[in-house]
């Protein structure tokens, strides 16, 4: 029970690594708001009937309202939040960079960064009445070791960590703490996405993205909810501003 009692808000909630982390959460003692755009799989997986300690939100992350709108139901229902744990995200297939629209550009941004200042902003005010929190955002391994293609997305990447580093020097006198997480390929249904238009993305998973760990294996979501979770435990409680890889070696 590591996270005992502690209110935690997870964005991408129905996706690959959101399902585990709100498993893991939820094990670990902590209530748990999960948002998403598409939330049929949070509801699939967890009966919230079954459990007072978890909500289901519908949210676009790239909407300040409805971000805004999102966590004060969270205090509504359950006074406080105490950590987030952003990993809603979008992928980008293999594009020239020339051949990328403004528009794919700026949706990439919206949903990838965007949404991390528009989710902080949200949360900051409540974490800094408690004087405590923390926030885990998960950006990738592909921001410190990029891969042809993936342009757009490996910016917006690049601009979370450093965000998450910024406010984790400008929140650091409240005792709130802000982490990025930087997975390597993770076997959800994302990574078949970054193959280039066209290609096998099953194939594309088994050989080019497998090869490039060093430890040999595709990570799991599983990987990267024990890193979340001990990120928002009070094991980390001097961690902030780490750029936190769980990768197998890849960024190396
Ligand atoms: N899978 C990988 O190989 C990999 C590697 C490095 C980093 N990441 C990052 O990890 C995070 C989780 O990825 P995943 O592999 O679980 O992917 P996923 O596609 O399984 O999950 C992403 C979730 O984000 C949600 N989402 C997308 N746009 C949204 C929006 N506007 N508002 C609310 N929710 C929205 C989707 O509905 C989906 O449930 C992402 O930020 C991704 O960029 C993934």
């Amino acid at each position: 029970m590591r996270l005992q009692g502690k209110t935690t808000i997870v964005t991408g909630a129905g996706g690959g690594m959101g399902l585990k982390i709100v498993e893991f959460f939820l094990r670990e003692g902590a209530q748990v708001a999960a948002l998403d755009l598409n939330t049929a799989p949070v509801k699939q997986a967890f009966n919230q009937a079954d459990n007072s300690r978890l909500v289901v939100i519908e949210v676009d992350v790239t909407s300040e309202s409805a971000v805004i709108q999102a966590v004060q139901e969270v205090v509504n229902r359950w006074g406080k939040v105490d950590a987030l744990v952003h990993a809603a995200g979008i992928a980008q297939p293999a594009t020239p960079v020339e051949e990328v629209t403004k528009a794919e550009w700026e949706r990439i941004m919206a949903v990838n960064v965007t949404s991390a200042f528009l989710l902080s902003k949200a949360v900051i005010p409540y974490m800094k009445q408690q004087r405590q929190g923390v926030m885990v955002h998960i950006a990738s391994i592909a921001s410190q070791r990029p891969r042809p293609g993936l342009n757009a997305y490996i910016a917006s990447k690049g601009a979370l960590v450093a965000l998450a580093q910024a406010l984790a020097i400008e929140l650091a006198p409240f005792n709130i703490r802000v982490n990025a997480l930087n997975p390597g390929p993770t076997d959800t249904q994302m990574l078949g996405q970054f193959a280039a238009d066209g290609t096998d993305s099953e194939q594309t998973k088994a050989t080019v993205f497998k090869q490039s760990v060093p430890l040999g294996r595709l990570i799991k979501p599983e990987d990267i909810a024990h890193a979340a979770v001990y990120l928002c435990s009070d094991e980390a409680q001097m961690v902030t501003g780490a750029v936190f890889n769980v990768d197998g070696g890849r960024g190396l």
